[in-house]
């Protein structure tokens, strides 16, 4: 289909590729991310190119983040979902305006992508993770252990073969703006079913999911 056509499509269909909709990856940003999956990465070389490239100045030296920006902590995150994640932002289907000038194809290379998310997954967690009221945690665990456990895992580890994020010790800032993206249709690359699922959520749901996946211990390592 011609790019504009499929705008065309996109809007008869209710998802607008302007305002960041659920959209499905076309098959080029499919096999470009199977291109990342497939290469060898050096985690030793993603190290120095992680400060290298500019990432520490925003998710910092040991990635833990910064809750009031508020921006995620990376280390121990899945590198399948580092490398998605990073490649959707490049694309524009994930909305991530400063970010996408630093990843484009002439500034980050595919190795040096997967050196990076190498070096990011095996990273152990440290810093501070800004932790919710806790008044959320019990109702928290009952709406996850119900309806996110089967994507994000038991102990929010998340599923790298599902792209599926690490959830577990994430900031609480950092995961109620991305559940309210997720529930407006602002994040653009949502998994469909779980938009669907969260669209029905309150903001009081929102924020105890928040509240007990901020508080978890980082899940052990396989
Ligand atoms: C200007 C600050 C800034 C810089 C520099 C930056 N990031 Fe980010 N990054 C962010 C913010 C803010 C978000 C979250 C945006 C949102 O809410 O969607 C983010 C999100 C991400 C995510 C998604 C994480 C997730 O859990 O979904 C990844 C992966 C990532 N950044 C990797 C990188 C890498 C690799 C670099 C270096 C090439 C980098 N970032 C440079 C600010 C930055
Ligand atoms: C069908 C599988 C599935 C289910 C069910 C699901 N998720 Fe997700 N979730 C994903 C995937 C895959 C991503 C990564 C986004 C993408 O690239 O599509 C994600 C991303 C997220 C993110 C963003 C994390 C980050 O690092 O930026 C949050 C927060 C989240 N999910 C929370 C939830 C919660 C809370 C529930 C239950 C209400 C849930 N998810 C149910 C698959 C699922």
């Amino acid at each position: 289909m011609k790019p504009l056509a499929s705008l065309l499509f996109a809007s008869l269909l209710g998802i607008s590729p302007l305002s960041g909709q659920a959209q499905t990856p076309t098959p080029e940003a499919e096999a470009l991310l199977a291109r990342a999956l497939a290469i060898t990465p050096d985690a030793k070389r993603g190290e120095a190119e992680f400060a290298e490239q500019a990432c520490t100045a925003c998710h910092r030296k040991d990635a833990s983040g910064r809750p009031a920006t508020p921006t995620p902590r990376l280390s121990g995150q899945h590198a399948t979902v580092i490398i998605k994640q990073v490649l959707d932002i490049r694309s524009g289907l994930r909305n991530n305006p400063p970010m996408q000038p630093m990843v484009n194809e002439e500034e980050l290379s595919l190795q040096t992508l997967a050196d990076i998310a190498a070096h990011l997954q095996a990273l152990p967690v440290a810093g501070t993770i800004a932790k919710g009221p806790g008044s959320g945690v019990a109702r928290g665990k009952e709406l996850f252990d119900n309806a996110c456990s089967g994507c994000h895992g038991a102990e929010g580890e998340g599923n790298s073969f599902i792209f599926a994020p690490m959830l577990a010790a994430q900031h609480y800032t950092y995961l109620l703006r991305e559940l309210g993206f997720i529930r407006d249709g602002k994040r653009g690359n949502s998994n469909p079913a779980m938009a669907s699922l969260i669209k029905t959520y309150t903001q009081d749901d929102l924020q105890a999911v928040a509240d007990y996946l901020a508080q978890l211990p980082p899940p052990q390592r396989r």
